[in-house]
């Protein structure tokens, strides 16, 4: 999956927030690109590709949960979308699996916040670490204009987390429907 900023794309780019470390170009238009194979246009302000993985913290009566709740990308009704990048510390990555999912989900509590938002907000996690980016992660989320709001106070929640203590770079691209 890639995204790619620049003057074509079916959602446009309502405002940029740079929430911690170096912001990313202007661009007005941005265009979600499925596959891996797609030669970036040299016009681009920015491309940031990514891959859906496997999961690694979520336990089984979590999945159940969001699984009963959650609903898919492309609805009608999500006339906005949200596109965050973000790149975690060296310090973080040093800990072992044990020590970040009780950071990620014990004491951060990530998917009991993100579950009282669904199904309003539906998402998808890709990972880029691994392919040499300058984000570890691209988060996508779409909603109804009416639940922009909500989306606010679910960012605002999470940025107050423990986890949030290791994120050195985030950027929040907010889009609506072009
Ligand atoms: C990972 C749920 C909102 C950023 C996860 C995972 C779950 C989850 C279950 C773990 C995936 C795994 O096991 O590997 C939710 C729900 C949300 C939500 C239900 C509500 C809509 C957000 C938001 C952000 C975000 C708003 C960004 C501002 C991330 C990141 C990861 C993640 C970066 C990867 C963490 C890591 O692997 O270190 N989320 N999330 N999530 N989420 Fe969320």
């Amino acid at each position: 999956m890639s995204f790619v900023a620049g003057s074509a794309g079916e959602w446009r780019v309502e405002r940029m927030i740079t929430v911690r470390g170096e912001g990313l170009p202007a661009a007005p238009r941005l265009q979600r690109i499925e596959g891996s194979t797609f030669v970036a246009p040299p016009e681009a302000a920015w491309v940031l590709s990514g891959v859906r993985s496997n999961e690694r913290y979520v336990e089984l009566e979590e999945r159940r949960r969001l699984i009963a709740v959650q609903e898919d990308l492309g609805r009608a009704s999500s006339a906005q979308a949200a596109l965050i990048p973000l790149r975690k510390s060296k310090a973080w990555w040093a800990l072992a699996q044990d020590e970040r999912r009780a950071i990620f989900e014990a004491r951060s509590r990530h998917i009991k916040i993100g579950l009282d938002y669904l199904p309003a907000v539906a998402r998808r996690l890709y990972h880029s670490r691994d392919l040499g980016g300058p984000f570890d992660f691209l988060t996508w989320f779409e909603f109804a204009e009416g639940d922009a709001g909500a989306f606010d106070e679910l960012v605002g929640r999470l940025r107050e987390t423990e986890e949030w203590a290791y994120v050195e770079r985030e950027v929040e691209v907010r889009l609506s429907r072009a």
